[in-house]
């Protein structure tokens, strides 16, 4: 049976950088626009704070995924930095192409962005 949605999180760090990270979410095309994703930001965000007690919640996003980096900033999320060929490498290294990066993506009390090459 093909999934409607996926979410995948963890609680990681240590002392003041201890957050919750969502390691993946996706919504079913035939699903989408549905509130299906804002409803599991929001369960990982509660499971993050009340449960594991993190200080915010972060994620890596393509760079190139408007979508979904437009979405995060919408419930509140920053660019916070940008990782090098995080999905792999084109083998075009600093200055080429970055389809292949990633964005950090950071949610509560972090609100700076910060560009790292
Ligand atoms: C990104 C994704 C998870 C969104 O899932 P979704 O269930 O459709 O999102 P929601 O319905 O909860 O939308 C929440 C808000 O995000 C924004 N948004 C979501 N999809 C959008 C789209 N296609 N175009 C414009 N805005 C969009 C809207 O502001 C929306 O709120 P609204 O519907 O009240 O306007 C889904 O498109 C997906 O699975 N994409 C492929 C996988 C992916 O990119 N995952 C994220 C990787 S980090």
């Amino acid at each position: 049976m093909a999934h409607v949605f996926i979410v995948i999180g963890k609680a990681e760090g240590q002392g003041p950088e201890w957050h919750g990270h969502v390691t993946a979410l996706t919504v079913a095309p035939e699903y989408r626009r549905l509130g299906l994703a804002r409803k599991m930001m929001e369960l990982l965000e509660t499971v993050s704070d009340e449960v594991y007690k993190g200080y915010f919640v972060d994620l890596f996003v393509r760079c190139q995924n408007n979508v979904a980096i437009n979405m995060y900033e919408g419930m509140g999320y920053s660019v916070y930095r940008r990782v090098r060929e995080y999905y792999g490498s084109l083998g075009f290294g600093k200055g080429g192409r970055d389809e292949e990066d990633a964005f950090v993506v950071v949610g509560r009390g972090i609100h700076h962005i910060t560009a790292v090459e």
